[in-house]
């Protein structure tokens, strides 16, 4: 969603901001601006569309000397939630004055409220946007003291945000603060990078400090100072990324969905790596920070989350149960907080996230917390906000995920759900001997999926078959369930195409009755418990003239013969076997979206991460 990034330094900060923008790109916006202190004013340019169409705005507004030669600025990618994207509603917003330039991530709640207070008072808006009210507040506040204003201003504000202010009163520094929107400043030599993703720092500095809740800091070139919203100083320590600013790029692969397909046999190794314990049988989750009495005392597993990650805890509601004999079951984390969920102390809540920043994530969080649940967390971006909140958890270790659709993110929360639910079953039914079996299993991951990631020219040429179409049928049963509603959900994130999921019983119930002559069903049919019904559901398609794209197990002839084309996945345990399974339909949806030309990285009107409700 909206992406912040603020620099002071002595660099040419247009450059840097513009720069840092690109890197927030993947996060989905449509529209962009930069504020830079130019000569002891404020200097604007504004775009919607790209940051390359911003890059140009301001080439084309400002005279050469202006784009290069400011070393203070904020910039912003908007994700529209207030208004459409127009010039107009892109951020930066000024404030009456137009001394005061602000960024802002978040949605100001209460913000039809404070401007219909400050239209009183005579200030006039340009835009239809929550920022600018903000904007207009801190102005209002503002009685000769930056920070004072903004704080007066923000104890004014019911809401969720991420700022960067500027002010042309005060050209020697940027003011940032949080609620509920990430904030990360970069420690550089000379140079201070402020960004709402660690992303946008990476090429500068390894050394940043994530901000708190209700923190605001003073930032200059070489301080950084934090108070909370009553001014009293408060300490973070400075952490280390140790991510890889390569692993940003796209690596010689067309899109960054491609690479990040292509990289989970290593993602998936490291998220497996020093977490089996082969002779016991059993996983080894440290930051978890649970004693095997903590374990056995669980009852309940619920599993939260939104869109991929959500079904990654589909999955992981069929683990728990078949391995750990324990009661397990998935919330939207949407609705979590809104249907009273009856929870206590021996429910354990997982949240499962791969930004570790979705609002409604965040919130099932704070509301299992509330009712006393034992929460953890699963994330990939190490520092994010569930993961600091949850305090204990598993990292995916996945690396930066740049495209918007999720591919490696995940694989690698269904291989840690798996460790998790070994380890539980270990407390329970599963015997030494069938830990051992299964950890072996989880351990040879990386290897099936290899197996299918090689086969992208052919998934390619059988993708060239189903492009025309414009609805899709995606079915399974038992753990390959929640592997055809993400199959659906690939195909539709990034071709256009209308797709379903659907338990693979439940398509005679009404859905069968879309099925035409030449319609595509994509058939979870792999040789689990289970083929045969599901070959049975086949039949009854293929009886109504659809085209059937089978996923089966390697060698399996029978199953073979009910398709017009198949994909193979490697044989493995039921649960083992959903990884690869999604696989193939992470590069079926790829080529599908590539042949019909669409823009994969950043599919219309999505976000990576989606920071408001
Ligand atoms: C957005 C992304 C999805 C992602 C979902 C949850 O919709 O486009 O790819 O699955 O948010 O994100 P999270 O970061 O919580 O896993």
């Amino acid at each position: 969603m909206c992406g912040i990034v603020g620099y002071i330094g002595k660099a040419d900060a247009t450059s840097v901001l513009i720069n840092g923008l690109r890197r927030l790109e993947y996060r989905g916006y449509d529209s962009a601006g930069v504020a830079i202190m130019d000569d002891g004013r404020i200097a604007i340019a504004k775009s919607p569309g790209k940051v390359a169409a911003l890059n140009d705005r301001a080439r084309a507004e400002w005279p050469a000397e202006r784009f290069s030669r400011a070393t203070t600025g904020i910039a912003h990618t908007r994700w529209a939630t207030h208004g459409p994207p127009t010039e107009v509603n892109a951020h930066p917003h000024l404030d009456q004055s137009g001394d005061i330039a602000l960024v802002h991530n978040g949605i100001i709640e209460n913000y039809r409220a404070l401007r219909s207070r400050l239209e009183a008072k005579g200030h006039l808006f340009l835009s239809e946007t929550d920022t600018e009210v903000l904007a207009h507040l801190i102005g209002d506040c503002h009685k000769g003291d930056l920070f004072q204003a903004i704080c007066d201003a923000l104890h004014q504000v019911e809401g969720t945000f991420g700022i960067a202010v500027l002010s042309a009163r005060d050209p020697h520094r940027i003011i940032t603060a949080r609620r509920g929107s990430p904030i990360v400043i970069g420690v550089g030599e000379g140079e201070t990078i402020i960004a709402s993703d660690a992303s946008a720092i990476l090429s500068h500095t390894q050394r940043v400090i994530y901000l708190d809740d209700n923190d605001i800091a003073i930032v200059t070139a070489d301080s950084i100072e934090i108070r909370d919203l009553h001014n009293v100083p408060v300490t973070r320590e400075i952490a280390e990324l140790g991510l890889d600013a390569e692993a940003a790029e796209k690596g010689g692969f067309d899109h960054f969905m491609l690479k990040e397909i292509h990289e989970q046999p290593d993602c998936l190794a490291n998220a497996i790596r020093g977490r089996l314990d082969h002779s016991l049988g059993t996983s080894v989750l440290a930051g978890t920070g649970t004693s095997p009495r903590d374990l056995a005392e669980i009852s309940r597993v619920v599993l939260v989350g939104c869109g991929t990650s959500l079904h990654a805890g589909l999955v992981g509601e069929y683990a728990f149960e078949d391995l750990a004999d324990v009661h397990s079951e998935v919330q939207q984390a949407a609705e979590f907080r809104y249907r009273n969920p009856i929870l206590g102390s021996r429910d354990l809540v997982v949240a499962i996230s791969q930004s570790g920043e979705t609002a409604d994530t965040l919130a099932a969080v704070r509301e299992a917390n509330q009712k006393g649940a034992f929460v953890m967390s699963l994330c990939n971006v190490v520092g994010s906000t569930i993961a600091r909140e949850t305090g204990r958890g598993v990292y995916l270790h996945a690396g930066p995920e740049i495209s918007v659709a999720s591919t490696k993110a995940f694989t690698c929360q269904v291989a840690v759900l798996l460790m998790m639910a070994l380890k539980l079953g270990r407390g329970r039914r599963f015997s030494r001997e069938d830990g051992i079996r299964f950890a072996r299993e989880i351990e040879s991951l990386p290897s099936l999926v290899a197996r299918v990631v090689d086969q992208s020219d052919s998934i390619a040429t059988i993708a060239a078959t189903y492009q025309k179409n414009e609805h899709a049928f995606f079915i399974g049963r038992g753990p390959m369930y929640p592997v055809a509603l993400e199959g659906a959900l690939k195909l539709k994130e990034i071709s256009y195409l209308h797709a379903e999921g659907y338990h693979a019983a439940e398509l005679k119930h009404g859905p069968i009755a879309l099925l035409q002559p030449g319609t595509p069903v994509i058939a979870l049919a792999c040789d689990i418990p289970g083929k045969d019904k599901t070959l049975g559901n086949i039949e009854e398609c293929r009886a109504r003239g659809a085209r059937i794209l089978g996923i089966i197990t390697e060698g399996d002839h029978e199953a073979a013969e009910f398709m017009d084309d198949f994909i193979t996945i490697p044989r493995a345990h039921p649960l083992i076997a959903t990884i690869p399974a999604v696989v193939a339909l992470q590069l079926f949806a790829y080529h599908v979206a590539r042949l019909r030309g669409c823009e994969i990285d950043q599919p219309r009107n999505l976000a990576k991460s989606v920071t408001v409700e």
